[in-house]
C-alpha cells in the first residue's frame, strides 16, 4: 500500500484543504505515514501570509530534498498559497519538487498521482472547491465547511486575493446537505470557512441567492449540529442580521472574530479596509447590544507603512474600549506583489517591535480582565481530549471559544457542564458537574 505525509502551514482554510487532500489520497488507496521518511508521497500545504511562514517552510523542504535524493521514487508536492504565489518558479528554486499546485487545484493532485508518467508539473488555474472532495477529519465531532473561496477585497497588505482569486460561493443547498451528512456522521460543531464570510452568496445566480445570515439559519436547523462557528467576517459587511443570529439561533456560538487591523482611520484607509474607526466601534457596540456576553476577538497589524505614534495610540484606544477576549497580533510583513510592500514609508524594525510589545501587554491585560466574568459560572464545554499540560485533566472549549482545562470523566465529543474556578488571558480552569451532563 502506498503512503502519504502532509504538513500544513497557515490558516484554518489550509487545515480544511489538508483534510480534503488526505481524504482524496485515501480514496486513491493511500494510507497516512507516521513521518516523512516512511511516506511515498510527501506533501506541504503552504502559506504565504507573512515572511515567518515562508521561513518555516524552507527548513522543512531541506529534509524533503534529502529524502528525495536518497530515494528518487518518492513524490514531493507543494500546494497552497506559497506555491501559488511563486507558480512555476517553484521548480527552478526547488528542482526536487515533482508537483506544485495552488489552493484551487487540489483535485489535480489525484490526476497527477494516477497518471502514467510522473514528470514535474504545476497547476495554478482554479479547478473547483476543495470542499467538494472527501475529507479525513482531524476530529470526529468537529468539521470545517468551506462556504466560499477567494476574496474580492483589496487590502493593501494581503497576499490572499492573489493566491486564492475572486470570491466564489458554494450553493446553500449543497452546504446544508453537507451539514446534514456531517451531523449523521457524529459531528456536533461546524466552522464555516471563507475569506470574507459575510459577503457569502452575493455571487450566486438570481433565484439561488442566500445571505450569510440566512445560511446560518439553514444550518442551525440541521438536527445534531450543536455549535456553529465561522471565520472570518469583514467589519464592512458585518450587518445587524448576522449579529442578531448570534442571539436568536440556538447553535450559533457567542463568539465573533472581527478583524480590526488598525484603530486609526487614516491607516485603515491606506490599508484599503473600506471602514473607519467609527464604523468598527459601531459594529462592536451593536454586538454588545444584542449579545452582551459575546466574546469578541480580532486581528491587528502593527507597523503598517506610515503608521505614526499617534495612529498606534489610536489602535491601543480601540483595544481598550472594545475589550477583546483575545487578539492575534502581527508585525507588518511586506509581501511580494502587494501594494503595501511598495510604500516608501516603512516603519523601522525597532519601532515595530516596541509597539508590538505594548500592544500585547494591553491585549493580555484586557483579556485577563474579561475572562474573570466566567469565574463562578457553569459553562457548556465540548470535550476535545486530555489537557495538554496535565494529562490527568480534560480539555475542551466553551461556546465563547475559550479553552478550559478541567477535572472530569467525560469523553471527547461530549457536551458537559463545567464549573469555572479560575481564568487567565488564554485559558479557564474548572470542574465537571457530573450530575449536569447535558448530552
Ligand atoms: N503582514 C502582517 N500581517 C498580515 N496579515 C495579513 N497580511 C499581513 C501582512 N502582510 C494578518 C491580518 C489578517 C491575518 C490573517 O494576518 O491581520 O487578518
Ligand atoms: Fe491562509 Fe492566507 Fe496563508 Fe493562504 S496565505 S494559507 S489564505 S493565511
Amino acid at each position: 500500500m502506498k503512503s502519504y505525509h502532509v504538513t500544513t502551514f497557515g490558516c484554518q482554510m489550509n487545515e480544511h484543504d489538508s483534510e480534503r487532500m488526505k481524504g482524496m489520497l485515501e480514496s486513491l488507496g493511500y494510507v497516512e505515514a507516521p513521518g516523512r521518511a516512511d511516506a511515498d508521497v510527501i506533501l506541504f500545504n503552504t502559506c504565504s501570509i507573512r515572511e515567518k511562514a515562508d521561513n518555516r517552510l524552507i527548513g522543512h523542504l531541506g529534509e524533503a530534498k534529502r529524502l528525495k535524493s536518497e530515494n528518487p521514487e518518492k513524490v514531493v508536492g507543494i500546494g497552497g498559497c506559497w506555491a501559488q504565489s511563486l507558480k512555476d518558479e517553484v521548480f527552478d528554486r526547488f528542482p526536487f519538487v515533482d508537483v506544485a499546485f495552488g489552493p484551487g487545484q487540489v483535485p489535480k493532485l489525484a490526476e497527477f498521482l494516477t497518471s502514467d508518467s510522473i514528470t514535474a508539473q504545476g497547476f495554478f488555474e482554479f479547478e473547483g472547491f476543495t470542499g467538494r472532495l472527501p475529507a479525513r477529519r482531524e476530529r470526529e465531532f468537529q468539521a470545517w465547511v468551506q462556504i466560499s473561496v477567494g476574496c474580492n477585497c483589496r487590502c493593501a497588505y494581503c497576499i490572499v486575493p492573489s493566491t486564492r482569486g475572486r470570491e466564489v460561493s458554494r450553493p446553500a443547498h449543497e452546504l446544508v446537505a453537507e451539514a446534514e451528512r456531517l451531523a449523521a456522521d457524529g459531528v456536533r460543531e461546524v466552522t464555516l470557512l471563507g475569506q470574507n464570510v459575510n459577503s457569502y452568496g452575493r455571487d450566486l445566480p438570481v433565484g439561488e441567492k442566500v445571505t450569510f445570515a440566512e445560511l446560518l439559519a439553514m444550518i442551525d436547523a440541521v438536527d445534531g449540529i450543536e455549535r456553529i462557528r465561522y471565520t472570518s467576517p469583514h467589519p464592512q459587511d458585518m450587518r445587524e442580521d448576522v449579529i442578531r443570529a448570534h442571539a436568536e439561533l440556538r447553535s450559533v456560538c457567542e463568539h465573533i472574530h472581527l478583524p480590526l487591523q488598525s484603530g486609526s482611520s487614516r491607516v485603515l484607509k491606506r490599508m484599503r479596509r473600506t471602514y473607519n474607526r467609527e464604523r468598527y466601534l459601531d459594529r462592536a457596540a451593536l454586538i454588545r447590544e444584542h449579545v452582551p456576553d459575546a466574546a469578541i476577538t480580532t486581528d491587528i497589524i502593527v507597523g503598517f507603512p506610515g503608521e505614526t505614534k499617534a495612529d498606534f495610540e489610536e489602535t491601543l484606544e480601540v483595544v481598550d474600549e472594545v475589550g477583546y477576549d483575545s487578539a492575534f497580533t502581527f508585525i507588518f510583513s511586506p509581501r511580494r506583489g502587494t501594494e503595501a510592500a511598495e510604500l516608501e514609508d516603512q516603519v523601522p524594525h525597532g519601532v515595530k517591535h516596541e509597539r508590538m510589545e505594548r500592544l500585547v501587554e494591553l491585549v493580555q491585560r484586557r483579556a485577563t480582565e474579561r475572562a474573570q466574568r466566567f469565574v463562578g459560572r457553569e459553562m457548556e464545554v465540548l470535550v476535545e481530549g486530555p489537557s495538554r499540560t496535565d494529562p490527568s485533566r480534560l480539555r475542551g472549549r466553551i461556546r465563547h471559544n475559550k479553552t478550559v482545562n478541567f477535572d472530569g470523566a467525560a469523553s471527547p465529543g461530549e457536551l458537559v457542564q463545567v464549573r469555572i474556578d479560575s481564568a487567565t488571558s488564554t485559558t479557564l480552569g474548572g470542574e465537571e458537574r457530573l450530575l449536569a451532563r447535558v448530552a
